[in-house]
């Protein structure tokens, strides 16, 4: 509802364009490694999900890396195949090799990256970025280009840098927040003053170290950025990047913008990703956590079972979830008669007394109530246990 309000101050893209990373950064996470087998079996998932681009891997890393993306190449997907290259050439060879269909070449910007990692002037990045850009341009192969540390980076010498690159024919740029320092009113502003000079579309790459990789990203759209860098369940160095599926139901729920993800394979394939990686999603993760649909407290489950909307923002069935209504301290009288109606057990007022008594005695004593207990419990009081 505020949201309309808001919206109607800013000029949104009507599509968004999703560049998962999962296979890329999301293999960066700490303690996931992902077979050449896995990388496809995944990047077979994230194709039916929609994405328009995967990155599959950063080929001049490994020969595992080189293979994983000629098998994904092999496959004839439907979303463009990208692969990662820093600015040098035998990187951007190795990736030409795999057959890619995009490169995504990056390079450091700011200061820090500059002193301490690359000893290398502004001037000397500036020219390798640019001849990259030509050289993947001159394979007839889509580039972006990441200024890598780009939120940290003198506005002045980003400007620059991005005007040169498009000048060499870049298709995209990103801006990586690679340690994730902005808020979203500052990624607003950085976004909408690059949007003054770059005319090549904008893509943004958000880390989650404060927690605001997602919001960062959508105030990125909101200030022009067409392109979102995602992982399935957030996953990426450190703390992650921004999670597609809360970047996706938050642009097409709240803003209205589309993407060509098929939104009810978001808890498919997040478990499929998290059972291959071994990363268990918290309960209460957004969008595909387990408890995202769940409903406890009498009053909710009541408003609830009268409207779905009273509580729920969105419905379970739009991102392949399902409702549940769970038993336990907070439980009220509607609950419990919705879940005996469900199992067709019928009791009488003093039978419910009974089992309503349990429940509450139970959650007192710090206990979940699952179905087979309730099950269990009219059992006892219909005296047939
Ligand atoms: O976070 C980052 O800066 C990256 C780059 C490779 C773009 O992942
Ligand atoms: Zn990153």
């Amino acid at each position: 509802m505020y949201v309309e309000t808001v919206k109607k101050t800013m000029k949104l893209p009507k599509t968004v364009r999703i560049l998962d990373t999962t296979l890329r950064d999301g293999e960066q996470t700490p303690g996931v490694a992902i077979t050449v087998d896995e990388k496809i079996r995944i990047a077979k998932k994230l194709d039916k999900l929609g994405v328009d681009t995967m990155e599959v891997g950063f080929p001049a890393s490994s020969p595992g890396e080189m293979r994983a993306a000629r098998e994904i190449l092999k496959l004839g997907l439907n979303s463009q195949i990208c692969g990662l290259a820093r600015v040098l050439r035998s990187d951007l060879d190795a990736a030409i090799d795999t057959g890619v269909d995009y490169i995504h070449t990056f390079i450091g910007t700011s200061p820090l990256h500059r002193e301490y990692k690359l000893k290398m002037s502004q001037e000397e990045i500036l020219n390798k970025s640019v001849e990259s850009i030509e050289y993947i341009k001159d394979h007839g192969i889509t580039a972006e280009f990441s200024a890598e540390d780009a939120t940290r980076t003198e506005f002045s010498y980003l400007k620059e840098i991005y005007n040169a690159v498009e000048e060499a024919g870049v298709d995209y740029i990103n801006v990586p927040d690679t340690v994730g320092v902005m808020v979203p009113a500052s990624m607003r502003w950085i976004i909408s003053e690059i949007k003054k000079t770059i005319k090549v579309p904008i893509s943004v790459h958000c880390h989650d170290d404060f927690g605001m990789a997602v919001a960062n990203s959508l105030s990125a759209v909101e200030a022009g950025a067409s392109q979102v860098h995602v992982t399935i369940n957030g996953l990426g160095e450190r703390a992650g990047n921004a999670s597609l599926e809360e970047v996706v139901m938050a642009l097409t729920s709240q803003y209205n913008i589309k993407t060509n993800i098929n939104t009810k394979l978001l808890v498919d394939t997040s478990e499929f990703v998290s059972r291959i990686t071994g990363i268990k999603m918290p309960p209460n993760k957004a969008i595909v956590g387990e408890n995202a649909f769940a409903h406890e407290a009498g009053i909710h489950v009541h408003g609830v079972l009268q409207k779905a909307e009273t509580y729920e923002p969105i419905t379970p069935e739009m991102v392949g979830h399902t409702r549940r209504i769970v038993l336990g301290k907070h439980t009220g009288a509607n609950a419990i008669k919705a879940k005996l109606e469900e199992y067709g057990i019928e009791l009488n007022k003093d039978q419910f007394c009974k089992v309503f008594d349990q429940i509450k005695k139970l959650g007192d004593k710090g206990k979940c109530v699952t179905d087979a207990d309730l099950k269990a419990m009219s059992e006892t009081v219909l005296g047939r246990a």
